[in-house]
């Protein structure tokens, strides 16, 4: 089958980049990836830049143009639906989505952290300075719920001495094994 992908992305972008080099015209087991579109909603993020290397232009939707979270979620799912995209990657998404999209688009997302623990935006942080010998990342289903849904992959690491810098990068090369390798779960 030829697997149709969106990735939706808000910043630095390295997560899309590694989806491009490691599923974009590639096959994989019995299955072909694409990447038909590349969405953010920041006009400045250099993710934009990381797409142009594969030749695909970023469609760019600020959220600061729309009254509410509903009606720039409807051009989300728009957008979305017009790609074909049969899955929706949500790679550093930084928008709290609401049931318009959540009822509409089968997605998943990527969250550095051992969830259910250290939800939000500051998961990386919460997680380096808590108590716990582990730590590591998550990829799960898009539900209502903030990070909430269920949970696809999970790859964990021992804390031990790192610095947090240390322990960001390790997290930031998990997160790059655990998302494409659950895109290929999802459809083998
Ligand atoms: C990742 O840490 C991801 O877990 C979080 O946002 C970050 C995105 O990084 N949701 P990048 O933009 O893909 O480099």
């Amino acid at each position: 089958m030829l697997v149709k992908l969106a990735v939706l992305f808000s910043g630095n972008g390295s997560n899309l980049e590694n989806i491009l080099e490691k599923l974009h015209q590639k096959t994989i087991a019995k299955n072909s990836y694409e990447v038909v579109l590349c969405l953010c909603n920041n006009k400045e993020a250099l993710g934009i830049q990381r797409a142009k290397k594969y030749n695909l232009k970023s469609i760019i939707i600020d959220h600061k143009n729309y009254k509410t979270r509903e009606e720039f979620d409807e051009v989300l799912v728009q957008k979305i639906q017009e790609s074909k995209a049969d899955l929706t990657i949500l790679a550093g998404f930084m928008r709290i989505l609401s049931p318009v999209f959540t009822k509409q688009i089968k997605a998943i997302n990527l969250h550095p952290s051992l969830l259910p623990l250290f939800k939000g935006t500051n998961a990386i942080k919460q997680s380096y300075q808590s108590d716990m010998k582990v730590a590591g990342v998550s990829v799960h289903w898009v539900s209502e719920e903030l990070d909430g849904g269920e949970i696809i992959t999970q790859k964990a690491f021992e804390k031990h001495n790192l610095s947090f810098e240390q322990f960001e990068e390790k997290i930031h090369a998990l997160e790059h094994e655990i998302l494409p390798l659950s895109v290929v779960k999802i459809f083998s």
